[in-house]
């Protein structure tokens, strides 16, 4: 059972949310919160990138390590900098850690989106997208060695990820197994409609190309082929029948086909 903790504490690769959900957590669980690495900015009197800059990584690695050690017993939730695994020290403190260790799972995309969005990260202008990959498959089985439980977060809001990780407390053995494998079937179903949106904006990218060129907004043809294409496709899976097929690409295809006369007025 992981115990209400004294001290929880979020790993997983630079991107993945830890800071914003370890907030988002504090918040809604009302106790205190500690990030690592503005830990590291206030001890040293300097940002992360003039540490990199001043002393390079591995002048950083030994601020990082120190802080780590000192945080072990923090009342409260405290997040990690991503490569806290690059230590084989930092390896040993986390595995003899008295906090339960959450690993925040994403997927290589969604993080650099992010990544790019956010644009400060020494490593991230350092590195390609091969390194980076590299680097993600590298550190991907530690943070799982190390952690009591992963969190899947892909498509999960920071709110709804710091709910799920509050649920965690108050689970037996057996319903943290169950509650793991729930988180990976959420992430996926989030994973599904992100996708479908993004379907629909296509759609309409094609309509606009339907009404330039005067075609109707069925294409039966168009239709039956994909559906044969998907059942040879997927004919290996015992789980995806074809039944299962027709439904839902009824329900797409209708939706699309909605969408499309809605928006060309027929
Ligand atoms: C690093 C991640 C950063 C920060 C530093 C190095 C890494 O923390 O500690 O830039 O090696 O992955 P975040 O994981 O909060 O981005």
């Amino acid at each position: 059972m992981i115990k209400e903790p004294d001290t929880l504490m979020l790993i997983g690769f630079m991107g993945a949310g830890k800071t914003t959900v370890g907030q988002e957590i504090a918040r809604q669980h009302h106790s205190r919160f500690i990030d690592i690495d503005s830990e590291i900015e206030r001890v040293a009197g300097k940002t992360i990138a003039d540490i990199f800059k001043e002393r390079g990584e591995k002048g950083f690695r030994e601020l990082e390590t120190q802080v780590l050690n000192d945080v072990q017993t923090f009342d409260g939730i405290v997040s990690t900098g991503g490569g806290v695994v690059e230590r084989e020290e930092n390896l040993e403190i986390l595995r003899s850690s008295p906090a339960t260790i959450i690993y925040l799972h994403g997927n290589l995309e969604s993080t650099i989106g992010r990544l790019i969005l956010e644009g400060q990260r020494p490593l991230l202008q350092e590195k390609s997208t091969a390194e980076f990959f590299a680097l993600w498959q590298e550190r991907d089985p530690k943070y799982e060695e190390v952690a009591n439980f992963t969190v899947e977060t892909v498509g999960k809001t920071p709110a709804r990820i710091a709910a799920e990780i509050i649920a965690l407390f108050s689970a037996n053995e057996d319903e943290l197994a169950l509650l793991q494998l729930r988180s990976q079937i959420d992430a996926f179903d989030r994973q599904i409609f992100q996708t479908i949106s993004e379907r629909f904006l296509v759609v309409e990218s094609v309509a606009k190309y339907k009404e330039k060129f005067g075609i109707p907004t069925v294409q039966h043809d168009r239709m039956l082929k994909l559906r044969s294409e998907l059942k040879s496709d997927f004919s290996e899976s015992t789980d995806i029948t074809d039944e299962m097929i027709d439904n839902i690409m009824t329900i797409l295809m209708q939706a699309a086909i909605d969408k499309e006369n809605r928006q060309l007025n027929r």
